[in-house]
C-alpha cells in the first residue's frame, strides 16, 4: 500500500477559516464609546486602537493589488489570521517603527517595474524581471505559521515559489556557502531611510542572510502574494523572503539583490543588537530573548481587540520534522 507522506507545508485536511472574516472596526470603536458625532475616532484613540486591533482605524487607501493564479495548498486545521490583520500589523522600518506605519506610509512605493539582481558565487549572474517571474512561475500557496521575535504569531496564506528553483537557474558555484539579500535603498521613497529615529536606527539598506542549505530548503520561499493577490506594499511588495521556521525578521521585504557568498553575510538586526539577534534566528522556545521569554506567543487570529490567544511556541515554529536535521550537532544556545 502506498502511504502518502505529508510534505512540510501540508497540514491535516480539516476546516479552513474563511478568508473574509470581517473586522468591524467601527462597531468596536463604538463599543468603546469613542466614535465622535462626526463618526470619526479621535486620532490618538484611533492610534491606540490600531495597535490593539492590528488594523488601521484611519482607513488609508491601499495601493491596488492584482489577483494571481496559483496552486492552492492543502486545507489546514490551523486558523488563518484574517487578512485585515495581516496587512495592518507590520514591521517594515523603512516606513516607520509602529505597527501601523507601514500600511500608512508605504502605499506610494513604486513596485512596478522591479528587478532582482542575482550575483556573486554563481556561474550565470543576471537580472530577473519580478513581474515576469510572477507570470512565468507556477505559483504555489503556502499556508505557514509565522512567529515574530516579539512573541506574536500569525498564520498566513502566502503565494510564491521555492527560492531554490530561482537560485538553481543561476548555477551556484561550489564556493556558494551563504545567500545574502538586500532591500531597495531609496530614501526618497522610504522615509525611515532618511531619519535614524524614524527608521529605528537600522543602517540601510536592510540586509539578511541564510546558509545555502537553508536557502535551498523547499520550505523557503520567495513570496509575491498573500490571500490570492500580489503583496501589499507594507508586506514587502513585490517580492520578499519567507522562512517559516525562523523569526519573522529573517523575512526581508522588497528585495532587489541576492548575492551568493563564501562568507557569512552581515544581517541588519544582528548589526544593530548582536547580543539579542543572531544570524540563525531559528524559532526556539528554549532560548529566551535577553529581555523576554520565547516560550509562548500571542496568536493574532480572528475576533476583536482582546481575543488573541496565548499559545506555546513550538521548536522551529512547528517545522522541526523538516528542518531540525540542518542543525544537528550545533549548539543552538550559541548559534541563536
Ligand atoms: N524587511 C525590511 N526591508 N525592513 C524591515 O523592517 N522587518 C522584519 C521583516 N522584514 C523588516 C523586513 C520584521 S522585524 C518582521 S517581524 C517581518 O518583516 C514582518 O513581516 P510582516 O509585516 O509581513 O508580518
Amino acid at each position: 500500500m502506498l502511504i502518502k507522506k505529508r510534505v512540510s507545508h501540508e497540514i491535516a485536511e480539516n476546516s479552513v477559516t474563511p478568508e473574509n472574516i470581517y473586522l468591524n472596526r467601527r462597531s468596536i470603536l463604538k463599543s468603546f464609546g469613542i466614535v465622535t458625532a462626526s463618526g470619526l475616532a479621535m486620532p490618538s484613540q484611533a492610534g491606540f486602537l490600531d495597535n490593539l486591533l492590528g488594523g488601521s482605524a484611519s482607513e488609508v487607501p491601499q495601493a491596488p493589488r492584482k489577483p494571481l493564479e496559483y496552486r492552492p495548498d492543502k486545507p489546514t486545521d490551523l486558523s488563518l489570521t484574517p487578512e485585515p490583520k495581516v496587512i495592518n500589523h507590520n514591521n517594515f522600518y523603512e516606513f516607520g517603527t509602529s505597527k501601523t506605519d507601514p500600511a500608512e506610509n508605504s502605499q506610494h512605493l513604486k513596485t512596478e517595474p522591479w528587478t532582482l539582481t542575482i550575483e556573486g558565487e554563481v556561474e550565470n549572474p543576471g537580472v530577473v524581471d519580478v513581474w515576469e517571474l510572477m507570470q512565468q512561475s507556477n505559483l504555489e500557496e503556502r499556508i505557514y505559521r509565522m512567529r515574530c521575535v516579539e512573541a506574536w504569531s500569525m498564520v498566513i496564506p502566502w503565494l510564491g515559489l521555492e527560492l531554490n528553483t530561482l537560485l538553481k537557474k543561476f548555477k551556484p558555484t561550489s564556493r556558494a556557502k551563504y545567500v545574502a539579500f538586500e532591500t531597495l535603498y531609496d530614501p526618497k521613497q522610504m522615509p525611515g531611510q532618511r531619519s535614524r529615529h524614524f527608521g529605528g536606527g537600522i543602517a540601510y539598506p536592510y540586509v539578511e542572510g541564510l546558509r545555502i542549505d537553508e536557502a535551498m530548503h523547499p520550505l523557503t520561499i520567495l513570496a509575491v502574494g498573500l490571500y490570492g493577490k500580489t503583496l501589499p506594499t507594507q508586506n514587502g511588495a513585490p517580492v520578499r523572503l519567507v522562512v517559516p521556521w525562523k523569526y519573522g525578521f529573517k523575512g526581508i521585504k522588497s528585495i532587489v539583490k541576492i548575492r551568493l557568498t563564501e562568507k557569512q553575510p552581515p544581517t541588519s538586526w544582528n548589526l544593530l543588537a548582536p547580543h539579542e539577534y543572531g544570524f540563525y534566528a531559528n524559532v526556539n522556545p528554549e532560548v529566551d530573548h535577553p529581555r523576554w521569554s520565547q516560550a509562548s506567543e500571542r496568536f493574532i487570529g480572528e475576533g476583536g481587540p482582546f481575543s488573541s490567544t496565548r499559545q506555546k511556541t513550538l521548536m522551529f515554529n512547528g517545522y522541526a520534522e523538516q528542518v531540525a536535521s540542518l542543525y544537528s550537532g550545533m549548539d543552538l544556545k550559541k548559534y541563536y
